[in-house]
């Protein structure tokens, strides 16, 4: 027989040989880890849709962190859990907002830990939306003027990065504007600039509390079937000065990924998020499938498909599995 193919196999024989050629590498660099912190005593409340993941308040946290730092990871993105909330979400711009003590404790106890502060108001709106409304619209304008705040109080409090995810338009350039007149000048902005209006958010909403009482996001988060639109998203908040952009959800929007990191030279961040995480544990949990050959394959995925950094709540895991091998 002379049959004429490519032996594809020849550097696949060993393990040797596969990492030889092997593209792409995690690293416990690469991982954010996305942390509950809730205001009040001795909390410590698993999610229930996402084992593993807990509301923490402060007395709980430096163990947290601890744990955190002790695996390698090094950075932290904050979301916080206030017992009260109102129309203006005034507990997110509170100069003792529990993201803000969070903050301080880290950094007070763990300077070498770079925490990202979320900004918005969905968590601190008794209404759940990211920003104020007026009749049954979230209203842009006004709203950037609290993200400002909010995003100037978690800087004071010694947060390393702000992570605007609200999607009103110009977040990127009224925070810019607001840090450096507040004397920020150096500190970065991570932005949530390909947001979709996800199913894949439901248990994080159970986490924070900030289900939207009436409506949905669709009005200011993008559309799924949308993708030139991420272009147009990521292309403005570039201008108006972000230093990195992230793109969220994760897994269903690899194309995406891949997309903005052909079009733009920042670092590029995809956020893994709640629901994904959820459905791997109960899959897990089952017995369905291998979670840790899962998990590895996911995130290996998504540095393939071009991101920089990822945001899990498998962060700790994963590092956990890369120190084994
Ligand atoms: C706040 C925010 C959300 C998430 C991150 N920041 C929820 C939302 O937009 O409804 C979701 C993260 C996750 O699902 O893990 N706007």
């Amino acid at each position: 027989m002379d049959l004429q193919f490519t032996r594809h196999r020849r550097l696949r024989q060993s393990a040797n040989m596969r990492a030889l050629v092997r593209e792409n590498h995690l690293t416990i660099d690469d991982f954010i880890y996305p942390i509950f912190v809730a205001e009040g005593e001795d909390v410590k409340k698993e999610i229930t849709s996402m084992p593993g993941i807990y509301n923490l308040s402060l007395d709980h946290l430096e163990e947290e962190m601890n744990e955190v730092v002790a695996l390698g990871i090094k950075s932290v993105l904050l979301f916080g859990i206030p017992l009260e909330k109102d129309e203006c979400g005034g507990q997110a711009y509170h100069d003792h907002g529990i993201v803000q003590e969070a903050t301080r404790l880290i950094k007070a106890k763990f300077p070498e830990i770079i925490v990202i502060a979320d900004t918005c108001l969905c968590e601190y709106t008794s209404h759940g939306h990211c920003g104020l409304i007026e009749g049954d619209q979230v209203l842009n304008d006004a709203s950037l003027e609290l993200l400002v705040q909010t995003a100037v109080s978690q800087a004071k409090a010694g947060a390393d990065i702000i992570a605007p995810s609200n999607m009103m338009d110009g977040f990127v350039v009224a925070i810019r504007a607001g840090l450096d007149e507040a004397g920020f000048e150096n500190v970065p902005i991570m932005s949530y600039a390909v947001k979709y209006a996800s199913a894949f958010y439901g248990p994080f909403r159970d986490a924070a509390d900030s289900t939207p009482q009436f409506g949905d996001r669709k009005a200011y988060q993008m559309d799924p079937a949308n993708r030139m639109e991420a272009l147009r998203e990521a292309e403005s908040d570039l201008m108006e000065g972000a230093d990195f952009l992230i793109v969220k959800p994760g897994m269903p929007y690899l194309d995406i990924v891949r997309d903005v990191k052909n079009n733009f030279n920042l670092p590029l961040v995809i956020y893994n998020v709640s629901g994904e995480y959820s459905m791997v544990k109960a899959a897990a949990q089952n017995g369905w499938i291998d979670e840790k050959r899962i998990v590895m394959e996911m995130l290996t995925g998504m540095k393939r498909a071009g991101c920089d950094l990822i945001i899990t709540y498998h962060a700790k895991d994963a590092a956990r599995w890369l120190k084994e091998q």
